[in-house]
């Protein structure tokens, strides 16, 4: 790649954060990482997944597969190289070396946490089905393997509404985020699907705060705004929103949207970064809110990892866990392919 190639992406950014404003002087300092990284990812036999959120020079400059929670693990099932660099947190990586024990899974990041997954332990959910053994649990991916192997079935933001309308019983807990819940609760009773839930109280720091009042604020300034929100939002904004998804269906959204159009993306920056670069035709306002557990990625830390595997943070699961775990994500794509 040359500096010319990758200058002419990422200057296209404009976020409004530090963070994301590309010079042509950035660009240069990176190039020699990004290409140790790329040089070394071969040698190494490594693949880098990365997550839609991560900051643009990792998605643009070193990442085989990028997109969202359900994409990337769907990607994790197809590789072929003997090491998974999994640059997102932790919850991801534990996810790929669910679906491939037989490979080093690594995580780059400092800060591998997720305000879900951390929000709950697999003990939690062990007493909660000893409260409600009737129910059937299902996590969202954004959990813990422990969590995930004491559960019936995962979903992703992608396919949580489907699955959980074709879900064979009535009685449903969902753990861990309290917002997401209670917008599937809406959708099933627009869909007129009657179910009776349990939630825990878990929330994303990053999508609860948005609120209505931001929403109508941006609208009164921008006629014809198209909000897009992340069904981790609270029902309020899922309300006055005109497409509500994962990160994966924001991007095919968008894109099927006339050019010259303006959008308010309500969830983490990473996306309108990448929004920027690939619809340089359409329009994206708002404010940042970042992720601090997706933006501890960089390329820095990416080539560290490669640089001393030993030293990084391997992502190690026991084997009952594991299989627990498989049979919980295994639940999902036979549901999320009905
Ligand atoms: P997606 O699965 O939509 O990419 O969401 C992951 C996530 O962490 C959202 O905050
Ligand atoms: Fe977790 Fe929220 Fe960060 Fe997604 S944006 S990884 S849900 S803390």
């Amino acid at each position: 790649m040359t500096i010319d190639e990758l200058y002419k992406r990422l200057s296209s950014i404009h976020p409004g954060a530090v963070l994301c404003t590309y010079t042509k002087e950035k660009v240069e300092q990176m190039l020699p990482l990004i290409n140790e990284i790329n040089e070394r990812k071969k040698d190494q036999d490594t693949v880098i997944l990365a997550h839609s959120y991560v900051a643009p020079e990792i998605v643009l400059g070193v990442a085989d597969y990028t997109g969202d929670s359900f994409k990337l693990s769907e990607d994790a099932t197809k590789v072929t190289q003997k090491t998974i660099l999994f640059s997102a947190v932790r919850f991801m990586g534990e996810t790929a070396k669910i679906l491939n024990p037989e490979k080093d899974v690594l995580i780059p990041g400092p800060l591998t946490g997720c305000s879900l997954a951390d929000s709950i332990t697999g003990e939690q959910v062990r007493k909660l089905r000893e409260q409600h053994p009737d129910y059937t649990f299902v996590c969202y991916i954004n959990t813990t393997a422990a969590v995930k192997a004491a559960c019936d079935v995962c979903v992703t933001s992608g396919n949580v509404m489907k699955i959980v309308e074709s879900l064979p019983t009535d009685k449903i807990c969902f753990v861990p985020d309290k917002l997401m819940g209670e917008n599937i609760k809406s959708e099933m009773e627009k869909r007129g699907v009657k179910k009776d839930f349990i939630l825990h109280d878990g929330c994303c720091y990053v999508h609860e705060t948005y609120d209505s009042d931001l929403i109508n604020f941006f609208r009164s300034q921008n006629p014809g705004l198209k909000v897009v929100s992340h069904p981790e939002c609270h029902p309020g904004v899922a309300l006055l929103s005109d497409y509500v998804g994962s990160t994966g269906q924001m991007v095919k959204y968008i894109g099927e949207q006339p050019k010259g159009s303006k959008f308010l993306l309500l969830t983490e920056c990473g996306l309108n970064a990448r929004m920027h670069y690939e619809h340089p035709d359409m329009e994206f306002i708002g404010s940042c809110s970042m992720c601090k557990y997706m933006k501890s990625n960089s390329l820095e830390n990416i080539l560290e990892t490669l640089r001393h595997p030993e030293k990084a943070e391997h992502v190690d699961i026991d084997e009952p866990t594991r299989v627990a775990a498989k049979k919980c994500i295994d639940a999902m794509f036979h549901y999320a392919n009905l």
